[in-house]
């Protein structure tokens, strides 16, 4: 299972990457603004900057045109920014169709907004190299986001499609942990998740003991 997180915050970046368990970075247009990012040059530097953190692992940038010819137009100059750039489009028809066009030039994409089972399966039809169900968005409005995530896995299953099920929008620990019960094949979320499973109070009380135990025979 991969982990990547959903960050444009260079600092929580270089932090994950130090853990050593990041496989990559996602970004949206949002995360880019919570950043201060403003100007095309200057939000494509910063991709490349993210790249140049996470070394060998997918970062995933969205494209912001919605029409097919723009997207085809932004998607390969994002591509065309560093190596392990994965263009992420929108679940709408023209992403669709760019999606192909992608596909057929070897460019790797990340098809994001994908609330439905349906969706999910028109990306990997497409040829989308992930693509990225929201888990917490669909609870936000009382609906199982798990429950897609393990329809999508199903549905995959079934066939030989080479698109990844990227659970997106994964906001808490029992999240990450049913994404992966699931055999989600990557998760985004915030580094505070990540390093909230680190978290056991009979590890602390454990390490605790241990190390009062060894001062003890020292004495
Ligand atoms: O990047 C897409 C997704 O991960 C956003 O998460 O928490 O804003 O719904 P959230």
């Amino acid at each position: 299972m991969k982990f990547f997180i959903d960050t444009a915050n260079l600092k929580e970046i270089q932090e994950a990457y130090e853990l050593g368990v990041l496989d990559g970075v996602t970004t949206n247009p949002s995360l880019m603004a919570k950043e201060g990012i403003k100007g095309k040059n200057n939000i494509f530097k910063h991709y490349a900057n993210i790249c140049e953190i996470v070394k060998d692992g997918d970062v995933s940038a969205e494209v912001i045109a919605t029409t097919y010819e723009e997207m085809i137009k932004e998607g390969e100059e994002l591509a065309d920014l560093h190596e392990n750039i994965v263009v992420k489009v929108p679940m709408i028809k023209d992403g669709i169709r760019a999606i192909k066009y992608f596909y057929d030039k070897d460019i790797r994409t990340n098809c994001t907004l994908v609330f439905s089972a349906g969706q999910a399966l028109l990306a990997a039809k497409a040829g989308a190299s992930y693509v990225s169900p929201f888990v917490g968005r669909l609870d936000d409005v009382s609906t199982d986001g798990l429950q897609l995530i393990e329809q999508i896995v199903d549905i995959y299953s079934n066939y030989d499609f080479d698109t990844e099920v990227l659970a997106a929008s994964v906001r808490h620990p029992m999240h990450l942990i049913k994404c992966a019960e699931l055999g989600a094949d990557v998760v985004t979320c915030p580094l505070s998740v990540i390093t909230s499973l680190l978290n056991h109070p009979l590890t602390d009380s454990g390490l605790a003991k241990f190390l009062s135990d060894y001062k003890k025979s020292q004495e």
